[in-house]
């Protein structure tokens, strides 16, 4: 069990849906958070919701595809905390789209954020984690990083990435103290899905989750040290039962 209370925690993705009510309920752990987002605006909009000492968080605008991004990340971390205990890569993007219709740029954008991003911020904070013998890299993922979903092609593709990057980092790391987890929500209302996702989920009936409820289960999920968490049921069962059955569909 992880106590968080005065753990730095890098939290990318804090201006999104999930990314704030992780930042609103984090913070109330006592811990130090660096919130990481593109716009300064949503940062210090998101800042001031927080009941808190402003002493225990940092904002940090970071574009985190690019390299520049990546280290301005770490440098306002060791400036502002002295260093860092937990990642939470939790910024993302999604289309929903035929493969056919997204366009090759927009393909590499999603990967870029969703798994070759999450990585590299990976490579760059593992060295001080085994320095300081802790550390805790979280990635947040996907249901549909278990089960390839029609016209999220490319999205699901990257979080089955992002899964099989998360299993295997967790491996190479098995004989050090840095502990890496994948936490894997089903549909979440924000803002990620556009309108023509709501339609469709409200077709086929699909449970949608409140962004406070994910952001919960993230956090009991690092307190429990979950290696891999995958959030609300019938999903989770679904993704057990795809993994065995996948070739038939
Ligand atoms: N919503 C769902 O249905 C759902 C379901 C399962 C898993 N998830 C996963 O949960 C995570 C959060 O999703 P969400 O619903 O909170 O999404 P969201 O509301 O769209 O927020 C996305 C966040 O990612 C940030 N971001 C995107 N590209 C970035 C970049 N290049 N550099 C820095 N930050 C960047 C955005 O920052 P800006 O404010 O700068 O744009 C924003 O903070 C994602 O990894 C997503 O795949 C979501």
């Amino acid at each position: 069990m992880t106590q968080l209370k005065n753990q730095r925690i890098i939290l990318t993705g804090a201006t999104g849906g999930i990314g704030i009510e992780l930042a609103k309920q984090l913070i109330t752990h006592d811990c130090k958070l660096g919130m990481v987002g593109r716009s300064l605006e949503k940062l210090e909009q998101l800042a001031g919701q927080l009941s808190n000492n402003s002493d225990d968080i940092t904002l940090i605008v970071a574009d985190i595809i690019t390299q520049q991004g990546r280290q301005t990340i770490i440098d306002k971390m060791e400036e502002s905390f002295s260093g860092y205990d937990i990642l939470l890569n939790t910024a993302g993007i999604m289309d929903f789209t035929s493969l056919l219709e997204q366009s090759d740029e927009r393909i590499e954008a999603v990967f870029q954020t969703n798994v070759i991003a999450p990585m590299q911020l990976c490579k760059k904070v593992l060295p001080y984690m085994k320095l300081q013998n802790k550390g805790h890299i979280v990635n947040v993922g996907s249901v549909f990083g278990s089960i390839g979903f029609a016209w999220f092609t490319s999205y699901s593709t990257s979080k089955f990435a992002l899964r099989g990057f998360s299993q295997a980092l967790r491996r190479e790391l098995a004989e050090t103290p840095v502990k890496v987890s994948y936490i894997a929500p089903r549909a979440v209302k924000t803002s990620l899905n556009s309108s023509a996702v709501y339609a469709m989920a409200k077709e086929v009936k699909m449970n949608m989750d409140s962004p406070d409820w994910v952001a919960k289960q993230i956090i009991h999920s690092i307190i429990k040290n979950k290696k891999e968490k995958y959030l609300g049921f019938p999903e989770s069962l679904f993704v057990r039962i795809n993994a065995i059955f996948s070739g038939n569909c």
